[in-house]
């Protein structure tokens, strides 16, 4: 039993030195000191000993333990050192390591574009608008003149949410909204996005943007809607550009025109952007429909008013010579970074 007893005190200390990681360390504390150890089972041997023996016996077991244990507790402390410098060493943070660029954003050029139009209606005194994209039939539709049957509906197709629910495709309605709201006088433009169910090429995109607005007073008249329409185009393009108006038809306005300013480009003597005309057409107009008034209980007989509508995708196109209007859309950074 004494041979056996150092036999396991030799091994314990042999196995312990040249252990490495805490795991390690803690199996051979099992192994030799656990329970179902070897010191263990061999002190459970005892009770077949002599009376002489067993003193000497318990005493040398008593001491290779104490042995194991000291050499135990020696190992843990050297290896648990070990694994902490290690985890320091792992965890250092490098401060010469270079630091991660923050990107800033940029404004999009439809963004741009709607701003400065923005302000330069409200250097006229208009003010900003807001209406739901998600838009009754009646407001997007009925409510200016355009009944189910029309044939301005068939160019202006959208996504139906329900029969009486659309997506709004033009900002007019927000028109009815405003009249409806506000009792007059009215001096509002209204931006946002517009939605049909085009589908997609180089000119169109079933999201697009709008700018709506709209003047109603005692004594409006077709003059100043050509004198707010030219002042915006001098502010908007320059004092040299010249306008024009052409008759056209809209349901919601009587009359009705569409005004053209003389190409930025070439100032007007035709070039590419203006497809060699010399003029480009910027918006839809015309004074608001005495029916229109009346839809929203604005008397015609003591109001009138005009209005119009700038796509505002034209604009921006226009503007910095963009050719397809995919490229608004797409987010692609390659594009966006140039403005
Ligand atoms: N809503 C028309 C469209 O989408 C544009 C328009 C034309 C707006 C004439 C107006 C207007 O306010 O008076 O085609």
């Amino acid at each position: 039993m004494k041979e056996k007893l150092v036999e396991i005190k030799e091994a314990a200390l042999a196995e312990l030195k040249n252990a490495k990681i805490s795991s390690e360390v803690e199996n051979l504390r099992v192994k030799f000191l656990g329970k179902k150890g070897e010191l263990t089972s061999i002190l459970r041997g005892m009770g077949g000993l002599s009376a002489e023996e067993r003193p000497l016996i318990g005493k040398l077991a008593n001491e290779v333990r104490a042995e194991i244990e000291a050499k135990l507790e020696e190992v843990t402390k050297v290896i648990k050192d070990k694994e902490k410098n290690e985890k320091i060493a792992n965890e250092v943070i490098d401060i010469t390591m270079p630091g991660k660029k923050n990107t800033i954003g940029k404004r999009h050029p439809l963004d741009l574009t709607l701003e400065s139009m923005k302000e330069i209606f409200i250097s006229m005194g208009f003010t900003i608008e807001d209406g739901p994209e998600v838009e009754l039939d009646h407001y997007n539709f009925e409510a200016l003149n355009i009944p189910k049957n029309h044939p301005a509906r068939s160019e202006q197709d959208t996504f139906y949410v329900n029969d009486s629910l659309v997506l709004r495709t033009q900002t007019s309605p927000v028109q009815i909204r405003v009249m409806e709201k506000q009792t007059p006088p009215i001096k509002m433009i209204s931006p946002g996005k517009v939605y049909r169910s085009d589908a997609v090429d180089a000119t169109h995109s079933p999201i697009f943007y709008q700018m709506e607005g709209l003047v109603i007073d005692k004594g409006i008249t077709f003059a100043d809607l050509k004198g707010t329409l030219e002042l915006f185009a001098k502010k908007m393009f320059g004092d040299k550009v010249q306008t024009k108006f052409r008759p056209h038809h809209f349901p919601f306005t009587e009359p009705s025109a569409e005004m053209d300013a003389t190409c930025f480009v070439c100032q007007g003597e035709g070039c590419r952007v203006c497809k060699g005309s010399g003029w480009i057409e910027l918006l839809g107009c015309g004074m608001v429909h005495p029916q229109v008034l009346r839809n929203c209980g604005i008397d015609p007989e003591v109001y009138s008013g005009f209005a119009f509508g700038f796509g505002v995708d034209r604009m921006v196109m226009l503007k910095y010579g963009i050719d397809d209007i995919r490229l608004l859309y797409e987010s692609d950074m390659r594009f966006l970074n140039q403005f």
